[in-house]
């Protein structure tokens, strides 16, 4: 098989060598004459590299290439000896020109063409952001955060804050809007409180995309900040993809306000709105948590709720699938019971009727059961009973 693949091309090529050199020399025809054979070219994008080569038919080759009127798009350049039209545009215009061929022998040909390149698509929503917040800061003092780096965006987004002032890669704090570019620096600044262990916040917004900046003043001189333990009641069963309240607890033991912060979830203080920014709460607050339970059965979803250093989780448990009687029968027992059937083998009894399945498994409990070992949960013993009751 190797052997006539390389052959074959071979014979090919000394057959159809031999063939124009018999007919060939004496009438060569004239060549067609030149002609551009592109009539049209794509557009292009400003940022997006953009390539085409031009083609021309007829004539004799090599063909050279020219722009004789007008200008290619801002760059963008043609190569004259292959063609191509390429390059990175950089203005958005429609440009019209004339190319130009020329060949071996001189002949030329024109064509009129143009390429309208459009703006990019313009993205004011940068990648979220954030800033870390600080503990233990002096009253009534100056806090900067750290810096960030706008990124995401391909023109400039507009800026605004609320609760303090912004500083653009260095410069001047503002409370003013104004707008940032993509790969700029942004500050945010605020004063703390003038009270112990009260939480001040600052929220700039970019282009949609909040975040947050906390500073929490430190706790007064003999404070006790630190609650005593708390706990949640966590709760199984719960619809899928619900809210999920907690219990309310009471927040005892502070002498001082205590900082509060939440993950997984938001809280809510004396029954207010549920947030999930940092704060502060006094002895005697109620405080309860809240989600969203999971979207999948029998699982858990936690929010962890901190106050004073002191945290406590709080679960919800989404409730088991629905138990398929019919298919696990058929699984699990179907091989060795058969339902209605009058037992002919003498080796499993028909369960049809039978109300002794809750007493034949223990729920969860790998159980051997005439050969076979079968675990089963509460939720499966309780629904294979019903399916044989009534099959
Ligand atoms: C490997 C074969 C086999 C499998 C699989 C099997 N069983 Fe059995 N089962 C038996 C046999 C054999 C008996 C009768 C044993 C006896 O009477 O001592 C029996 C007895 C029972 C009984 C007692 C019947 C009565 O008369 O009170 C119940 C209930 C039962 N099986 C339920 C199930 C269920 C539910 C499943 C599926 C989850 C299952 N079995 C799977 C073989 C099997």
């Amino acid at each position: 098989m190797k052997k006539i693949s390389i052959v074959v091309p071979f014979l090919f090529i000394f057959l159809v060598g031999t063939m124009f050199a018999g007919c060939g020399s004496s009438n060569n025809p004239a060549p067609a004459a030149l002609s551009v054979s592109t009539a049209t070219l794509p557009n292009g994008t400003i940022g997006v590299a953009y390539s085409q080569t031009l083609a021309a038919t007829g004539g004799t080759s090599p063909y050279t290439w020219a722009v004789t009127v007008g200008t290619l798009p801002a760059g963008l350049t043609l190569a004259g000896a292959t063609g191509v039209i390429s390059g990175t545009p950089t203005t958005a215009a429609t440009s019209t020109f004339t190319v130009t061929v020329t060949d071996a022998s001189s002949a030329t040909a024109s064509q009129s063409l143009s390429i309208t390149i459009a703006a990019a698509g313009v993205d004011t929503t940068p990648d979220p952001f954030s800033f870390t917040a600080q503990a233990d800061v002096t009253l009534s003092t100056v806090i900067t955060s750290n810096t960030i780096t706008i990124a995401g965006i391909n023109s400039p987004a507009p800026i605004s804050i609320t609760g303090g002032a912004y500083s653009i890669n260095g410069g001047a704090f503002t409370s003013t809007d104004g707008t940032v570019s993509n790969g700029q620096t942004v500050a945010v600044q605020h004063t703390s409180s003038a009270s112990n262990s009260t939480v001040t916040t600052t929220t700039l917004t970019i282009g949609g995309v909040s975040g947050t900046f906390t500073s929490t003043t430190v706790a007064a001189a003999g404070a006790d900040t630190t609650p005593d333990p708390f706990s949640f009641t966590a709760q199984t069963g719960v619809a899928l993809s619900t809210v999920i309240t907690s219990n309310t607890i009471t927040v005892a033991g502070i002498n001082s306000p205590a900082p509060i912060s939440i993950t997984g979830g938001a809280y809510s203080i004396n029954g207010g709105a549920f947030i999930s920014t940092d704060g502060t709460v006094t002895n005697g607050q109620t405080v309860a948590v809240q989600h969203t339970s999971s979207a999948s059965n029998n699982t858990v979803t936690t929010t962890t709720l901190t106050i004073g250093g002191v945290s406590a989780a709080f679960t919800s448990t989404t409730l088991a699938a629905a138990v398929d009687a019919a298919a696990l029968y058929q699984s699990l027992c179907a091989g060795c019971h058969i339902l209605g059937t009058v037992d002919t083998t003498g080796f499993a009894p028909d369960l049809s009727g039978l109300n002794t399945v809750p007493s034949n498994f223990t729920p969860g409990v790998a159980t051997a059961h005439n050969g076979a070992t079968i675990t089963l949960s509460a939720a499966e013993i309780a629904a294979l009973s019903e399916y044989v009751l009534a099959n």
